[in-house]
C-alpha cells in the first residue's frame, strides 16, 4: 500500500473500505493530460519566481513528461490507496524524479489543482462540442438545400396545420443548434478562467505569479477570489444546462424522425446502415438511433439535476462532495458528443419521401387559413372569415372532400365573396409562397435563410 501524502498526523492506517469508498481514480484518471500540463506550468512558474531552482523545475518537468508517456501508453499502474489522479501522479513522480518531486506541491493544493483540471478538460470538450454543432448545422443546411422544393405538412398539436417547406422545417433545427453553439461559446468564457494559486482556499504565502501560469496554460483570465476559485462549479452547471437544452433539441428532432419513419407517416426512410432489426419480427426496421438519442436526453438532464443538487447547500469553500461532480459531467459530455456525432452521420443518409409529404400536405384542410385570408382580401373581417371557412370545412367533411375539391356552387352559399380565383389561393405553392413575412416559409425567404446560413457557416462564426 502506498504512503499517503497527508498522513503525517494519522496514527492508524486508512481502512481498506474507506480507500475504496473515497477513491475517484477509476474515473478522474481521464484528467491526467490536464493535470500534467497544469503541474508543468506550475513548476515553471515556481522557478520563475524563485521558489524552486531552474534545475529543479527541469527535473520535475522531465519526470512529468515520462509519466505522461506512461499514461499515454497504458503503462501506468493505478492503486485505490492513492485516491485520485493528482496523488497518483505525484506519487509516481517521486519514483521517477526522486526527492525533488516533494517540491511540486508547493503553493498548491488539490483543491485548486482539481478546479484547474476540470476547467482545462471542460474547455477542450466544449470546443469539441462546438465543432460537432457546426458539423450538424452544416448537415441540416445540406439536407434543406438538397430538398429545397419539398412541401410537407406543418403541425401544431401534432395535427396537420399549414403547409411548410421541408427546408424550413430543417432550418428550424439549424436555428436551435446555432443557439446551442452560442450558449457553449458563452460557457467557454466563464470556463476559461485560471484557478490555480487559490491553494486550499485562502491563497498562498509564496510570491507566485498566477498571470504567468495562466499565460503558460493559455487562459485569458485568472480567478479573482481564491475561495470562489476552489468552491464553485457554476461553470460545470452552465455547461450541463447548455448540454441539457441541446439534448432536448436533439430529442425533439429524434421524436420527429421516429414518427416520420413510421408506416403511418412514411415521410422519411432511414438508411439500412443507420437502423436496426428485430430479433423476432423479420419485417422490422427500427429507428433505434433516434430512439436512443431521445432516451439519452434523460441522462444529460439527470447530470444537471445531480450537480445542481450537489452544489445547493455547500458551505464555502472546497467540500469533498464536489468530487461527485466528475462522473455525471464526464457522462454528459460523452453522451452529448456521441449524440451530435451520430446525428451528423445519420441525417445525410435519410431518404426524404417527397410525394408522401406532399400528399399529406394536400389532405386535412391545410388550406383553410388561406381560404380565410382570401376572404379577408375580399373585404371580410378575419373572425368572420374564420367562421365562414369553419362551416365550409364542416360541409366538406360531410361530403368527404377537401376544400379545393368543392365546386364553386357548393362554396358560394358560404360567402358571395368567393370567386373562381379562390382555387388559385388554395394550391400548395401559393400557400407556401404567400408566407413572405420575415421568418416565414415562402420559397424566397427559405432560399435567403439558406444563403445566410451558408455565409455564417463559411465565416466559421458562432455569433
Ligand atoms: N479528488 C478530489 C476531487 O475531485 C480532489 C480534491 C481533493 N481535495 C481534498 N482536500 N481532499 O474533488
Amino acid at each position: 500500500m502506498a504512503e499517503k501524502p497527508w498522513d503525517g498526523r494519522f496514527s492508524e492506517k486508512t481502512d481498506k473500505s474507506v480507500e475504496a469508498f473515497t477513491a475517484s481514480i477509476a474515473y478522474d484518471r481521464r484528467l491526467y493530460p490536464y493535470d500534467i500540463a497544469g503541474s508543468i506550468a506550475h513548476c515553471r512558474m515556481l522557478a520563475k519566481v524563485g521558489v524552486i531552482t531552474d534545475e529543479e523545475a527541469s527535473q520535475l518537468v522531465e519526470g512529468l513528461g515520462t509519466i505522461k508517456r506512461e499514461l499515454d501508453h497504458g503503462k501506468f499502474v493505478f492503486d485505490d490507496s492513492l485516491e485520485d489522479i493528482h496523488m497518483h501522479i505525484e506519487a509516481r513522480l517521486l519514483q521517477v524524479a526522486g526527492k525533488v518531486a516533494q517540491k511540486l506541491h508547493t503553493a498548491r493544493s488539490r483543491n485548486d489543482q482539481v478546479a484547474l483540471d476540470v476547467r482545462m478538460y471542460l474547455r477542450e470538450e466544449t470546443r469539441q462540442t462546438i465543432d460537432l454543432l457546426k458539423g450538424l448545422r452544416t448537415v441540416l443546411v445540406d439536407l434543406a438545400e438538397a430538398h429545397a422544393d419539398v412541401v410537407m405538412p406543418g403541425y401544431t398539436h401534432t395535427q396537420r396545420a399549414q403547409p411548410v417547406l421541408f427546408a424550413h422545417h430543417m432550418l428550424a433545427y439549424y436555428e436551435m443548434f446555432f443557439r446551442d453553439q452560442q450558449r457553449f461559446n458563452e460557457c467557454l468564457t466563464r470556463i476559461n478562467v485560471m484557478p490555480l494559486g487559490a491553494a486550499a482556499l485562502a491563497g498562498t504565502t509564496y510570491p507566485i505569479d498566477r498571470t504567468y501560469t495562466a499565460e503558460l496554460l493559455d487562459f485569458p483570465a485568472v480567478s479573482a477570489n481564491s475561495m470562489d476559485a476552489v468552491s464553485d462549479r457554476d461553470f460545470v452547471l452552465e455547461f450541463l444546462s447548455a448540454a441539457s437544452i441541446c439534448m432536448v433539441h436533439l430529442s425533439r428532432l429524434s421524436e420527429e424522425l421516429v414518427l416520420w419513419s413510421t408506416s403511418e407517416f412514411g415521410f422519411i426512410t432511414l438508411s439500412d446502415a443507420f437502423a436496426t432489426g428485430s430479433s423476432i419480427m423479420p419485417q422490422k426496421k427500427n429507428p433505434d438511433i433516434p430512439e436512443i438519442v431521445r432516451g439519452k436526453t434523460g441522462r444529460v438532464v439527470g447530470a444537471l439535476m445531480a450537480l445542481i443538487t450537489l452544489m445547493k447547500s455547500l458551505p464555502m469553500a472546497y467540500n469533498r462532495d464536489m468530487q461527485e461532480d466528475k462522473e455525471p459531467l464526464f457522462d454528459a459530455v460523452d453522451t452529448l458528443k456521441a449524440c451530435l456525432s451520430i446525428n451528423a452521420q445519420m441525417l445525410p443518409r435519410i431518404t426524404v419521401n417527397r410525394d408522401t409529404m406532399r400528399r399529406a400536405a394536400s389532405m386535412g384542410f391545410l388550406n383553410a387559413t388561406d381560404m380565410a385570408d382570401y376572404l379577408v382580401g375580399q373585404g371580410m373581417p378575419f373572425r368572420k372569415a374564420h367562421d365562414c371557412v369553419g362551416k365550409a370545412v364542416a360541409f366538406a367533411l360531410e361530403k368527404g372532400k377537401e376544400l379545393d375539391q368543392l365546386t364553386l356552387d357548393e362554396l358560394k352559399p358560404f360567402s358571395q365573396l368567393i370567386k373562381p380565383d379562390l382555387f388559385d389561393h388554395l394550391t400548395l405553392e401559393h400557400m407556401i409562397d404567400r408566407r413572405q413575412s420575415l421568418g416565414g416559409t415562402a420559397t424566397d425567404n427559405v432560399r435567403q435563410a439558406l444563403a445566410e446560413a451558408r455565409k455564417v457557416l463559411a465565416a466559421g462564426e458562432a455569433a
